[in-house]
C-alpha cells in the first residue's frame, strides 16, 4: 500500500480537500504536514458543507485517524472554534490526534501577521492574516512553543520570557500596548484542558501505520507557488506544500512516498499578492469567478482568475513528482465556447520559455496560448471517462501531457459524488 500524497499543483485552493474527502472513504490515516489555519479546504458531503482550516478533511470517516502533524502550526482557539462545528453537525471528532511537536499559533503571532501587513502597505503580500509568517520565524529561531510543552507551563514561561520582550518591543513600533504573560498563560492552562488528551507523540502512530501497510494519506496545504522555496517569493506561505516535505512535517522516510497525487484546477486562481502570469482583469475572468464560486475558503476575498498555466503545472510536475493527478473543477468551463491554455511564457527579450522563471522576470512574462474549442455541455452527471464530451476530454488530454503524469480523477462539481473515477489500466 503506498503512502499517498495529495498536494496543490497551482496557487493554492485546487480542491484538495474534496479530493482528500473523497480518497478518505477507505483510508485509516490522513495527516496534515505543514501550514495552519490558513487553510480552507472546502468539503461538501452528506454531513454538510464544511471549510476546514486545521482538522484532516479525512475526519468524517469515523476509521479514518486523522493527524495534525509535526510540520503544522496550531492556533488552539480556532482549532477548538472548528472542532465544535463539526460537532454541532454530528461529525465525530474523536479520531483527530496533534502532534506534540507542532507549533502553537499564539495570539501574538495573528497579532504581527496583521501590523506587519499593515506595514507593508502597497507591498503587501496578503496572507490570511492568521499569524502564519510569524508563528514559523519563531520556530526557526528557536524561540517558539510547542502543543505538549503545553502541559509544563514553567517552560512555556521560560520561553515567553525570552520571546515577549521581542514581540512587544515589535508592538511598541507598532504603537500598539503589550501583551501580558498573564494573558498568554491563563490562555494555555485552557488549551491543555480542552486539548491535552489529543496531543500524542504522533511518531509510533504513523510508524505502525505504515510499517502495517494501512492506507495513509497526506493532505498538502496550499499549492507549489506559494512554497517557501519554490513558490513567488516573498509571495509565499511560511511553510514547504511540496510533497517531498510531507516526509518531513509527518515523520517517515521519505522512500515510502510512493504516490503523489496532483491536484489540478482546470485553470487558474490566486488569493494575495504576487504574479499569476494567466491572469483575466477583464469579464472572463469576471465569469470564471462565478462560474466557480472562487471566493476564498478562509478569508472571502475575491480570487483572482486566469486561464490554465501549462508551464506552471510542468514546474510543478517536477517538483512534486506527480504520479497521477486529479483534475478539479472541469464543469467550470462548461459554458465557455472557447478555453484557452497556456503553453509557455515570452520573455522581455521576446524568447520563449517553458520553465517558470524567478519573480523579477516572472512577473515581466507573456503567456503564449493555444486556444481549445469548449464544449457547452453540462459535465456534472458525469461518473466515467466515457460521459465526458469528446471537447472536454481533448482538452484533459492536453493537460495530462503538460502533466506527464496520468489523470485519474476529474473533479465535476464540489460534492463527494461529483467525480470521475480513471481506473489505472
Ligand atoms: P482546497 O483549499 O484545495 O481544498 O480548495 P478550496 O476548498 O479552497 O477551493 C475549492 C472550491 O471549489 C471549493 O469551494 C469547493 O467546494 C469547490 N470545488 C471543488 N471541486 C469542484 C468541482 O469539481 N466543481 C465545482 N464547481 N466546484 C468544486
Ligand atoms: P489552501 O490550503 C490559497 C496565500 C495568501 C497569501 C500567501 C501567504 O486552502 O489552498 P499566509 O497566510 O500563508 O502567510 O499567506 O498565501 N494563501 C492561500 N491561498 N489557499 C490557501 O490555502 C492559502 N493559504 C495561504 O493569500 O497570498
Ligand atoms: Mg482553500
Amino acid at each position: 500500500m503506498p503512502v499517498t500524497a495529495i498536494v496543490g499543483a497551482q496557487w493554492g485552493d485546487e480542491g484538495k480537500g474534496r479530493v482528500v474527502d473523497y480518497l478518505a472513504q477507505d483510508a485509516d490515516m490522513v495527516i496534515r504536514y505543514q501550514g495552519g489555519d490558513n487553510a480552507g479546504h472546502t468539503v461538501m458531503n452528506e454531513h454538510g458543507t464544511f471549510r476546514l482550516h486545521h482538522i484532516p478533511s479525512g475526519i468524517f470517516n469515523p476509521h479514518t485517524i486523522n493527524i495534525i502533524g509535526t510540520g503544522c502550526v496550531v492556533n488552539p482557539d480556532t482549532l477548538l472554534e472548528e472542532l465544535a462545528e463539526l460537532e454541532a453537525a454530528g461529525v465525530r471528532t474523536d479520531n483527530l490526534l496533534l502532534s506534540a511537536r507542532a507549533h502553537v499559533t499564539m495570539p501574538y503571532h495573528r497579532l504581527l501577521d496583521g501590523l506587519r501587513e499593515r506595514a507593508r502597505g502597497g507591498k503587501a503580500i496578503g496572507t490570511t492574516k492568521r499569524g502564519i509568517g510569524p508563528v514559523y520565524s519563531h520556530k526557526a529561531a528557536r524561540v517558539g512553543i510547542r502543543l505538549g510543552e503545553l502541559a509544563y507551563p514553567d517552560r512555556v514561561r521560560a520561553r515567553l520570557a525570552v520571546v515577549l520582550p521581542l514581540v512587544n518591543h515589535e508592538l511598541e513600533i507598532y504603537g500598539e500596548p503589550p501583551i501580558s504573560e498573564d494573558e498568554i498563560m491563563s490562555k494555555v492552562a485552557h488549551w491543555q484542558e480542552r486539548l491535552g488528551d489529543r496531543i500524542v507523540d504522533t511518531l509510533p502512530i504513523i510508524r505502525q501505520a505504515i510499517q502495517a501497510d494501512r492506507k495513509v494519506l497526506l493532505e498538502g496545504q496550499l499549492g507549489v507557488m506559494r512554497d517557501l522555496d519554490w513558490g513567488i517569493y516573498p509571495y509565499v506561505t511560511s511553510s514547504n506544500p511540496l510533497a517531498s516535505f510531507a516526509a518531513v512535517g509527518a515523520g517517515f522516510p521519505a522512500r515510502y512516498l510512493t504516490r503523489i497525487i496532483g491536484v489540478v484546477k482546470a485553470y487558474s486562481t490566486a488569493v494575495g499578492a504576487g504574479p499569476l502570469p494567466t491572469e483575466l482583469k477583464d469579464e472572463t475572468g469576471d465569469r470564471l469567478r462565478e462560474a466557480g464560486q472562487e471566493y476564498g475558503a478562509t478569508t472571502g476575498r475575491p480570487r483572482r482568475c486566469g486561464w490554465f498555466d501549462g508551464v506552471a503545472i510542468r514546474y510543478a510536475a517536477w517538483l512534486h513528482g506527480f504520479t497521477e493527478i486529479a483534475v478539479t473543477k472541469l464543469d467550470v468551463l462548461d459554458e465557455f465556447p472557447e478555453i484557452k491554455l497556456c503553453v509557455a511564457y515570452r520573455l522581455p527579450d521576446g524568447s520563449l520559455t517553458e520553465d517558470v522563471p524567478d519573480v523579477p522576470l516572472l512577473e515581466q512574462v507573456e503567456p503564449v496560448y493555444e486556444t481549445w474549442p469548449g464544449w457547452i455541455t453540462s459535465t456534472r452527471a458525469a461518473r466515467r471517462w466515457e460521459d465526458l464530451p469528446e471537447n472536454a476530454r481533448r482538452y484533459l488530454k492536453r493537460i495530462e501531457e503538460l502533466a506527464g503524469a496520468p489523470i485519474r480523477f476529474v473533479s465535476v462539481g464540489p460534492r463527494r459524488e461529483e467525480i470521475v473515477r480513471i481506473p489505472a489500466p
